[in-house]
């Protein structure tokens, strides 16, 4: 559908025949311009601002065709006052003032810039950004900026990390998590999540979930396939958090951080040849190493709670964020990454699949290529 909307060049075409000022500006597309204004606003802790670009953002993208005219953003759903200004700002001249003084002001830029290292928040890239800190250069090079692992590990693969993964890159590594689970245990459950799992052709890492069929074995077997991965020689950096979950918390539809599973962030070493693909292909001339970083995330909850960790970390985030509100206003239900709970009836919800969960909340099931909200 998005790429549909890209491809639409009637409004260009449009704008030109009735003499309205046409600049680069007016093609680059409006839901690029949401995720930016949405950006700016978390990075200033807006975040009611935020999440009303956000969804203009995801409402746009669900269109078959790109905006191109005021009366088609009136008939738009869940679109503020202020969203719409902007866009209407667009439409009429062009150009949005406000994303360009965005893009020139020298904040926004430093905390981008900051934030786009693996292991950085946005705190972290403030408390920068006040000492006077401007480019990743000056931060290796200020001798008073205690750096912690995760953030070494950033620098150290900025370059690969920030490399988008492909479809092919993934599937591979998914063969070697695959191979690695299995060698330990052949009954382990493993499901590939993320953007992957919705079918997108690139993505920032690659997700997998994985669990035993006995409740509790996936403890010892996250731990094993991280010394596995260790012992093969492709582990360059592991950030492992073990479980917090408590079974009697009530699940949380408001639910937005890190889950209570046990999880590890990975970077692992990617050979050249173990891509399909990419065998017979010369390497770039500048990267004649053949091997690249890639972020992996591995998640371990309980088998009985393998379902509701699947739908959470298939995501996508937007599409997460509405079924959980959907649940709450429509079914008096609370649902996150660990369970569903029925409120009226004051009880928890099983689900062994995905099906289950959209059934309990009175929904058709919904695919995983048609949750990229
Ligand atoms: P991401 O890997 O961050 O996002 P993505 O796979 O949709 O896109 P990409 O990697 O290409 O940027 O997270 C995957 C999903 O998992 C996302 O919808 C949010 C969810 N998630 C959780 O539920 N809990 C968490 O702690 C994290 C980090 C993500
Ligand atoms: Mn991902
Ligand atoms: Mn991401
Ligand atoms: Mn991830």
């Amino acid at each position: 559908v998005s790429r549909l909307a890209v491809l639409d060049i009637s409004w260009f075409t449009d704008s030109m025949r009735e003499g309205r000022p046409v600049t680069v500006e007016t093609r680059h597309r409006i839901q690029d311009v949401m995720e930016e204004l949405a950006e700016s606003s978390e990075f200033n802790e807006s975040k009611g601002p935020c999440l009303a670009f956000r969804r203009a953002a995801s409402v746009l993208k669900s269109l078959p065709s790109a905006v191109h005219c005021l009366e088609a953003i009136q008939g738009l759903p869940c679109l503020g006052e202020h969203t719409k200004a902007v866009m209407e700002e667009i439409l009429t001249f062009g150009r949005s003032f406000k994303v360009e003084e965005i893009r020139c002001d020298e904040r926004y830029q430093a905390l981008k810039l900051f934030t786009s290292v693996f292991g950085v928040g946005p705190k972290t890239a403030e408390k920068w950004y006040r000492r006077g800190l401007r480019s990743l250069k000056e931060i290796l090079t200020e001798p008073n900026i205690q750096l912690n692992r995760m953030q070494r590990a950033g620098f150290l693969y900025y370059s690969d990390i920030s490399k988008a993964v492909s479809k092919a890159e993934a599937k591979a590594l998914g063969c070697i998590i695959e191979e690695t689970v299995h060698w330990i245990a052949p009954d382990a459950i493993l499901a590939l999540t993320g953007g992957f799992r919705r079918g997108k052709e690139y993505g920032h890492d690659v997700d997998f979930l994985l669990t035993m069929p006995e409740m509790g074995k996936e403890e010892g077997l996250l731990l094993h396939v991280i010394d596995r991965l260790r012992d093969q020689g492709i582990l360059l950096y592991c950030e492992y958090q073990g479980s917090t979950f408590d079974v009697s918390k009530l699940p949380s539809w408001r639910f937005e951080d890190m889950d209570h599973f046990q999880k590890c962030f990975l970077i692992l070493r990617l050979e050249q040849g173990q891509v399909e693909g990419e065998r017979g292909l010369q390497s770039d001339p500048g990267d004649s190493r053949g091997w690249r970083a890639v972020r992996v995330d591995l998640v371990a909850p309980p088998v009985d709670r393998y379902a509701f960790a699947l739908l959470g970390w298939t995501g996508s985030r937007q599409f997460g964020r509405d079924l959980r509100t959907f649940a709450y206003k429509e079914r008096q239900m609370l649902l996150d990454n660990h369970a569903l709970y029925d409120k009226t009836k004051k009880l928890f919800l099983p689900a062994t699949t995905e099906e289950d969960i959209f059934a309990h909340l009175g929904l058709e099931y919904v695919e995983p290529w048609q949750r990229n909200a």
